[in-house]
């Protein structure tokens, strides 16, 4: 089993993904799907001034498939010394700070510990630089590394005109929106080389330091927020999500509230239900989960096998835009073809070629509506068998082990609930009598969900 390859915190995962609890036991940011995912944030001095420095931050985020989404990152720092910040291009501080100090020139921020968000696209051009002014949206490294990265001009006072003077921030901080990141001490190192678009000259920063943020679930203390619903066409059972997977239905108006779609003027009640409020509100079902994800084992030919995955949208409060999906089963290193999805393979640790992740095809369906009737995606996946001889669906096998949906881990129903075969052990033939009941089955779990 892959499993026991992993890592000892695998058991910890698989545990919170059976019981939806956290099991976390240290703030270690470890992810065993993408082990080495950080965000690196680089400070490249470019140009000495008066009385400090002019400086290009670069924001890079190096995870596989762990993306920002709005509202954004915001990054915050203390100052060493007694700098301020005279200017900035490309991003602002949210609070200036008490500059009462200062005479004529009024710095734009004066705090020792400011905090930088991004500005939103439709930034006036003047104001801009490359990679800036996404709102603080930031792809991940997989799925589009080319708005993985961000970056702002900040030009700093009272700093020290030197690399021997220029003292580094310390305690770097960075929300995306919420906690989950926890970044390391800025290191000075060797200064960035940057190759003029000619290629015939190369230049260089006065003085760079690199910060690493990783993220890790345990920090960021969140409820899940997925899980996964299974069937397979040889048996008629739909194993749904756990009860409670992300929450239970209460009475109370706070907490545990939801939306249930018969409700007359839904959309007023959707609309009315906090505007500006970023905490989703789910339509009522015993998982209460904004994203389900079903597995569906579809049809067993000679050499191949095909699973059906759809992902739905219970949010009324959410569009997910570039969402993706991270899914491990060991037959990911035979995927012959796949539907409407792109999709890259995921090799954390070389030899074992089990996890991909899939996402949609952009401007098709990289869009998951809010809940209602176009509140989902599908996609077919066509996996060829390894040993035909003895190929068998028996104990869960063609069932994931684990299923990501932008990065959280999806909540999965307990292993002895999966669809049984008739006679389990026993090797597996099409009977197309079980085929059309089961797809009765689903369509009617559809229709009624
Ligand atoms: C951050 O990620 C990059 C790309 O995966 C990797 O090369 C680098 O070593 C990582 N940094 C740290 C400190 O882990
Ligand atoms: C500072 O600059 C000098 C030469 O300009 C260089 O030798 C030295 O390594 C630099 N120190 C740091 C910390 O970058
Ligand atoms: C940095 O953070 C640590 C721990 O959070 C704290 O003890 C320390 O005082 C902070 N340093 C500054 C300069 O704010
Ligand atoms: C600093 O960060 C950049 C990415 O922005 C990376 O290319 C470089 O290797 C890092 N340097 C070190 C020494 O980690
Ligand atoms: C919710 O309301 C129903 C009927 O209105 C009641 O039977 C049930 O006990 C209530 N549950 C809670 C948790 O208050
Ligand atoms: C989602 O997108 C649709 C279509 O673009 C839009 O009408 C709707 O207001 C959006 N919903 C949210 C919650 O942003
Ligand atoms: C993993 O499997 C996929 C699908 O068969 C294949 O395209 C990919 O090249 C494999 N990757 C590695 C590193 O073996
Ligand atoms: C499936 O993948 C494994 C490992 O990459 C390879 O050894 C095997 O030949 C593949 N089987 C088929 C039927 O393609
Ligand atoms: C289908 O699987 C369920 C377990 O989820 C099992 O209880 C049931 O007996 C199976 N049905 C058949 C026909 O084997």
């Amino acid at each position: 089993m892959s499993f026991s390859l992993l890592s000892k915190t695998t058991p910890c995962i698989f545990f919170f993904i059976l019981f939806s609890s956290t099991c976390f036991t240290s703030t270690d940011a470890y992810d065993p799907l993408d082990p080495n995912g950080n965000i690196t944030i680089k400070w490249d001095v470019v140009q000495w001034t008066p009385d400090g420095y002019m400086a290009v931050v670069t924001m890079t985020n190096f995870q596989q498939y762990r993306h920002i989404d709005a509202p954004g990152w915001s990054l915050g720092w203390t100052w060493a010394k007694k700098e301020v910040i005279w200017s900035m291009v490309g991003s602002q501080t949210t609070e200036q700070g008490d500059c009462s100090k200062f005479k004529g020139n009024v710095p734009h921020c004066c705090k020792k510990n400011p905090t930088v968000v991004d500005f939103l696209p439709g930034t006036p051009y003047n104001q801009q630089v490359a990679n800036c002014c996404k709102g603080g949206v930031l792809s991940s490294w997989a799925q589009d590394p080319t708005n993985a990265v961000a970056s702002f001009q900040i030009s700093v006072g009272r700093a020290g005109t030197t690399n021997k003077t220029v003292k580094v921030p310390k305690n770097f901080t960075l929300k995306a929106p919420g906690p989950g990141y926890t970044c390391g001490p800025a290191k000075i190192v060797r200064p960035t080389q940057f190759i003029q678009p000619d290629k015939r000259r190369v230049t260089q920063a006065l003085m760079t330091w690199n910060v690493t943020c990783t993220y890790s679930q345990f920090l960021a203390q969140k409820t899940p927020t997925c899980c996964v619903s299974l069937s397979a066409f040889y048996n008629d059972t739909i194993v749904p999500c756990p009860t409670c997977a992300c929450g239970c239905q209460s009475n109370s108006s706070q907490s545990g509230s939801c939306v249930n779609p018969n409700t007359p003027h839904l959309a007023s009640v959707v609309a009315g239900n906090g505007k500006n409020n970023l905490s989703p509100l789910v339509q009522c079902t015993s998982h209460m989960c904004p994203i389900r994800i079903h597995w569906h084992i579809k049809v067993n030919y000679k050499e191949y096998w095909r699973v059906k995955v759809s992902i739905t949208n219970f949010n009324y409060r959410m569009n997910y835009s570039n969402w993706n999906l991270v899914v491990q089963h060991p037959n990911f290193d035979n995927l012959t073809q796949l539907f409407s999805f792109d999709y890259k393979s995921l090799n954390p640790y070389g030899s074992i070629n089990d996890t991909a992740m899939l996402w949609g095809v952009k401007f098709y369906n990289d869009f998951l509506n809010q809940a209602g009737p176009s509140g989902n995606v599908q996609s077919e996946l066509l996996f060829r068998k390894e040993d035909m001889s003895h190929f068998s669906f028996g104990k869960g096998w063609g069932f994931p082990h684990r299923i990501y949906f932008n990065g959280d881990n999806c909540v999965m129903p307990p292993p002895d609930a999966y669809p049984w075969l008739p006679n389990a052990g026993s090797r597996q033939e099409v009977s197309l009598f079980a085929l059309v009941t089961a797809s009765l089955v689903v369509l009617v779990f559809y229709a009624y969900i």
